[in-house]
């Protein structure tokens, strides 16, 4: 695997899930495989999951790590092309990326959308600039749109602790304060949509997702409806994609509870977390026995290890 932005860049989701569980089992059996082999993780916004499941990923594979939190101890970086760099930009994005490619074997980037202007964000134009300029393979630790590594997580979750061949899984929007992104939503959507589970998402009429990631989804704006037998509850707020980046008035009530719980079987309670408490998720739940949230969390680094050790492969 040469580059890991999207599900479309993975030929079987399925064996790569497959793959992740294998190394959970025996994480050291691939040192040699990195050895000599350097990857810099270049975060342009902060992360605690990301950050850290990549590094252990990059350990176990006997990697070399490099971390460069771009935001905060970066030169300030330059996007436009042939902009003319007067301003607070001090170093171009061509010559910052194409430098980092000099340093390292893999690249790792996470770069947020600005939620101002909906093409920018979704022809994300400073990950495909990355992508442009590195000259060495790339995975994305988080893009304007999609959160790859979280969702191979969350396959890998599902994939273990499903009791049954295609459990019920459920996407359903929480309410936060702030408008956040669409990348755990979107990504989490297209890769449920390849993977064999029966999936639904729900939401407040608003909300609805760009529907190139939705394919082959149940879509409803009735929670109830949704959650009825539901195997897993995924639960994420994001702002609407149409007013972009907006948060709509009201909408409190979709809040996941024990008494919504009560309508699923027994459903296992999913978040890619940070969670804010008692505003997306509550208390009794997050310290309740359906919440898996911790577990998924621990997925994160053998989701990163199956994908870095695809790309090793092809070095
Ligand atoms: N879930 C996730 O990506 O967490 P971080 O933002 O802390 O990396």
């Amino acid at each position: 695997m040469k580059k890991f932005t999207s599900v479309n860049d993975v030929t079987d989701s399925n064996a790569l899930a497959a793959s992740a569980l294998q190394l959970k089992k025996d994480p050291y059996a691939f040192q040699q495989l990195g050895k000599n082999k350097t990857i810099g993780l270049v975060f342009l916004n902060p992360s605690l999951r990301t950050r850290m499941s990549t590094q252990k990923a990059a350990l176990n594979l006997g990697m070399n790590v490099m971390v460069l939190n771009m935001d905060k101890e970066g030169w300030a970086l330059e996007l436009e092309d042939g902009a003319i760099m007067n301003g607070n930009s001090v170093e171009h994005i061509k010559e910052a990326a194409a430098v980092i490619g000099q340093y390292v074997d893999i690249i790792g980037v996470r770069s947020f959308p600005g939620l101002k202007d909906r093409e920018e964000d979704y022809n994300e134009e400073i990950f495909n600039k990355f992508v442009k300029y590195c000259g060495v393979p790339i995975v994305s630790l988080e893009s304007a749109t999609r959160h790859p590594l979280q969702s191979l997580a969350d396959l890998v979750t599902i994939e273990e602790l499903k009791t049954k061949a295609r459990p019920k899984v459920v996407l359903t929007w929480a309410p936060h304060i702030k408008p956040l992104p669409q990348a755990v939503p979107n990504s989490f959507a297209e890769w449920m949509c390849k993977a064999n589970v029966d999936f639904t998402i729900a939401h407040p009429a608003g909300y609805e997702l760009n529907s190139d990631f939705t394919q082959g989804a149940t879509i409803t704006h009735n929670q109830d409806e949704a959650l009825a037998d539901a195997d897993f509850i995924y639960v994420k707020n994001w702002s609407a994609y149409e007013p972009y980046g907006k948060v709509l008035p009201g909408n409190e009530d979709w809040m996941l509870t024990n008494e919504k719980l009560k309508i699923t079987s027994d459903a296992k309670v999913m978040h890619c977390l940070p969670v804010r408490r008692n505003l997306e998720l509550s208390d009794e739940i997050l310290d309740g026995p359906n919440s898996v949230v911790i577990h998924e969390a621990g997925n994160r680094v053998w989701a990163a290890q199956a994908v870095l050790k695809a790309m090793l492969e092809e070095l």
